[in-house]
């Protein structure tokens, strides 16, 4: 693993190329118009992002994206959490990761994740924000296990909807397996999902394939929470 350099960035898009060829969906990753501008910014100025690749054999087969968003920028990813009083400069965005075919399933995605995390935190950025495409199961389920939970929804400007999963709304909603209560939603169902989200819910985790379900489960109240670990 290492930071890429400017050096690398014809190897990023070899890797591009080879995964966005062969994506299951290709709502999974969309190229922006601006992409080559963007990753060059984050590989020589690290204060804007930064990439960690993994390399075998001085070949590029992993790499994952963390941006450190500018504090004018931020409240664009705020403003789907009314009420937040998130320090703008204490937000980061996880951005794309890919992996090469036949190097997946070997955690790859989730030692991604979690180095991101610790690039972000040991510079104060602890709030971190991730997008999600709704039927990107194996993205959605990493990101749970690192201790995302989907709190709200967006639509890009060509129409794309995302999850927008964060690391700062799930502290009150990590019940024990045996006391999940919840409701199943289908992955692609926004309407439900936001009026879920309205009424205090998160989504925090999902079924195995090939369901297509997310669990939602209610954020509890100070006072219910209290009683709950009494009760435990
Ligand atoms: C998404 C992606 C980055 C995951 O990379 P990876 O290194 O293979 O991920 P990991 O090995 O860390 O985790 C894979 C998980 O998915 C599970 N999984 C993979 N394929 C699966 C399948 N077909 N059915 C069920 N589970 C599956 C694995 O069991 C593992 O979960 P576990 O650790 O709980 O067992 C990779 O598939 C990829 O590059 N996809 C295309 C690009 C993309 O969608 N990027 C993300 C959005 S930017």
């Amino acid at each position: 693993m290492e930071l890429l350099q400017a050096g690398h960035l014809a190897a990023i898009f070899e890797l591009q190329d080879a995964v966005l060829s062969t994506l299951d969906d290709p709502d999974f990753y969309v190229r922006r118009n601006e992409e080559l501008d963007v990753l060059m910014r984050y590989l020589a100025c690290p204060d804007h992002g930064q990439i960690i690749g993994v390399l075998n054999a001085k070949k590029l087969v992993a790499y994952g994206v963390i941006s450190y968003p500018r504090a004018a920028a931020v409240p664009q990813l705020l403003q789907s959490f009314p009420g937040n009083k998130k320090n703008p400069t204490r937000c980061a965005v996880m951005e794309g990761a890919m992996v090469l075919p036949e190097h997946r399933c070997r955690g790859l995605q989730k030692i991604l994740l979690k180095l991101r995390k610790t690039l972000a935190t040991s510079i104060g950025r602890t709030d971190i924000f991730a997008e999600c495409a709704p039927a990107n199961w194996i993205s959605r389920h990493n990101l749970f296990a690192a201790g995302f939970s989907i709190s709200a929804f967006v639509e890009n400007s060509d129409g794309r909807k995302r999850h927008l999963m964060t690391n700062f709304q799930s502290n009150d909603l990590a019940p024990a397996e045996s006391e999940v209560q919840g409701v199943l939603v289908n992955e692609c169902d926004f309407e439900t999902q936001r009026r879920l989200v309205a009424e205090n819910y998160s989504g925090m985790a999902a079924s195995r394939r090939p369901a297509h379900e997310i669990l939602y489960r209610q954020a509890l109240s100070g006072h219910e929470r209290r009683r709950d670990c009494h009760e435990r």
